[in-house]
């Protein structure tokens, strides 16, 4: 599969083109893509887009539909769990309709990889709820492309109805049934066996991947979900060998606002580039690089500000800055000097931040 060549995200005006229900909480959002911009919005399965619905309000979605998709139809889509109260995905979704146009980043993100119809790899997925959307179009883009690899997936919901892609998964099976593994476990009603019922703690992880999908037979490993999940999957895949495991958190705890900053306004000289030009401001020591940068450049993009979407990546060109967390740059990023700007703190006097590379 051709790598995308990763751009600075600028706001595209997209046409929603229909909205489809999947449970009585979740959605499906679909995007015609114009064909002057279906180049941006090319992408790789796993890869997720920013929506902004109001100035302030920006939500990482992750894109449910393929690469090929795109290719023939023009069209791009995305689940979307309502959060009730949520400022997007509650009463922004139900006011939607065909016709409407939202806001959007062209697509980001590191959970994929890269497909190759020569290759023949067994894939497992672990997901719980919304955690699916990626690994949908993981599983579709993976059996398509390459066809002599196989596909598990164990994926836990609350109870059969709260199952999102409940079709989607079932055309996959049908068109893939020798190559497709799918083990849906309830925890709020029983599922088909007694292994299939119940949380998807670590006791049950363990039992699954011994038994139903032996992690040893796995080559390369997919995890999307709440924080709690995903760390206990992995941990448990880890234990047994498992020899490459991706990870996408939904949701990596509370967004803390960091402490008001206690240094002074003219600590650190901040000089961030975008669009190809320079802007300098000053900052706390211990203030964040984004909102300083915003200060200067309101244009600048950012989405989850929690360290997890990557929205806000730039390059350190000069200085030191320290990372409070980062759950979203591997380390091949981190070591060439990518850092994620709403996380970042000053360590020097001078900081520079290039979001143009
Ligand atoms: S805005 Fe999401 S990681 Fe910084």
């Amino acid at each position: 599969m051709t790598r995308v060549a990763r751009r600075r995200p600028v706001w595209h005006p997209l046409p929603v083109a229909r909205v489809d229900r999947l449970t009585a909480e979740a959605v499906a959002i679909t995007f015609d893509v114009p064909g002057e911009l279906r180049a941006d919005f090319a992408f790789r399965p796993g890869q997720h887009v920013t929506v902004r619905y109001a100035p302030a309000v920006r939500r990482s979605y992750s894109i449910c539909s393929t690469p090929q998709d795109l290719d023939k139809t023009g069209k791009i889509r995305i689940g979307v769990k309502e959060v009730p109260g949520g400022a997007f995905s509650s009463a922004g979704v139900r006011a939607l309709g065909a016709g409407a146009t939202l806001e959007v980043l062209p697509p980001l993100g590191t959970f994929t990889t890269d497909l190759d119809p020569a290759r023949t790899r067994r894939y497992g997925a672990i997901v719980a709820g919304s955690g699916i959307t990626p690994v949908l179009s993981l599983i579709a883009t993976a059996l398509a492309t390459e066809p002599h690899s196989t596909f598990a997936l164990l994926y836990g919901n609350r109870a059969a109805a709260s199952v999102m892609f409940a079709d989607e998964l079932g055309a996959l099976k049908d068109r893939y049934p020798a190559r497709l593994q799918i083990l849906h476990v309830l925890s709020r009603e029983p599922g088909l066996s007694p292994a299939l019922s119940g949380r998807l703690d670590r006791d049950r992880l363990e039992l699954l991947c011994d038994a139903a999908i032996p992690a040893g037979a796995i080559d390369e490993w997919f995890l999307c979900g709440p924080a709690a999940l995903v760390e206990t999957a992995e941990a448990v895949l880890r234990g047994r060998g498992a020899p490459l495991v991706h990870t996408e958190l939904f949701y990596a705890g509370p967004v803390t606002a960091p402490a008001p900053p206690v240094g002074n306004a003219d600590d650190v000289t901040l000089t961030v580039r975008l669009d190809g030009r320079e802007s300098r401001t000053t900052m706390p020591r211990d203030g964040r690089v984004l909102d300083a940068a915003l200060a200067v450049r309101a244009e600048l993009p950012y989405a989850c500000k929690g360290g997890v979407c990557a929205t806000c990546r730039a390059r350190l060109v000069s200085g030191e800055v320290a990372m409070a967390r980062n759950y979203a740059l591997e380390p091949d990023d981190v070591a060439a000097g990518y850092v994620l700007t709403c996380q970042a703190t000053p360590l020097t006097p001078e900081v520079s931040v290039d979001y143009d590379a």
